[in-house]
């Protein structure tokens, strides 16, 4: 874990492969006509695949999320993780559904037990593992709802570990003669 904390990449700034949006709207059940909102929207890799109504933040835009307070149907992101507390607690308080890429290590138990207290429950859960990412994520879907439900909905895809920009193989080819994607979670561009 020391290595996580010492990294030098910001895990603020990872984007989303393309075919891991896609599952993500696939996933959530997104539909045309939900009024949606990308709450940090980064290069766009969500946000652009989404037909309107949406709306987006970024922070390096100048639009904070925690500026934003319109009621939207559906949230949908890839979350800063160094915020992800402030950022679970604002989407309680704009939506009824919201569906979040998350790290594994960061769906705690704590944080689950403070979602469920606001009313919020996971209903479907995919676990993934993104090539060249450093730890395996899960997509959360997560709904307002009266009571716990009685069933969750699980699923997992495996991607295998070739680079989803590139198709190579990417990682732990340390060594070998074998050409392979050398591109870091938070690049925009392969490099072999
Ligand atoms: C992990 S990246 C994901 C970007 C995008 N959602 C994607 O899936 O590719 C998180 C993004 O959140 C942005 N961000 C950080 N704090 C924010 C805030 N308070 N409001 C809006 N965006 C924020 C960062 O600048 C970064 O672009």
């Amino acid at each position: 874990m020391s290595s996580i904390k010492n990294r030098k990449i910001s895990n603020d700034k990872i984007y989303t492969p393309p075919k891991i949006v896609d599952i993500m709207i696939d996933f959530c059940g997104y539909k045309e006509g939900d009024n949606v909102l990308e709450p940090a929207k980064g290069l766009g890799a969500i946000y652009d695949k989404l037909k309107s109504p949406k709306d987006y933040c970024e922070i390096e835009e100048g639009k904070d999320y925690f500026d934003y307070h319109k009621k939207v149907d559906l949230v949908l992101t890839n979350p800063p993780y160094s915020i992800i507390d402030n950022f679970l607690k604002h989407t309680y308080t704009l939506c009824n559904k919201f569906c979040f890429l998350i790290g594994c290590y960061s769906l705690t138990p704590k944080r689950i037990d403070i979602m469920n207290k606001n009313g919020f429950y996971i209903t479907k859960i995919l676990l993934t593992q993104i090539p060249s990412w450093f730890q395996r994520s899960y997509i959360i879907v997560c709904e307002k709802l009266e009571k716990e439900p009685s069933n969750i909905i699980f699923k997992s895809i495996h991607l295998g570990n070739k680079c989803l920009f590139c198709n190579l193989p990417c990682g732990g080819m340390k060594g070998k003669n074998i050409k392979h994607c050398k591109r870091k979670s938070n690049e925009t561009e392969c490099r072999y």
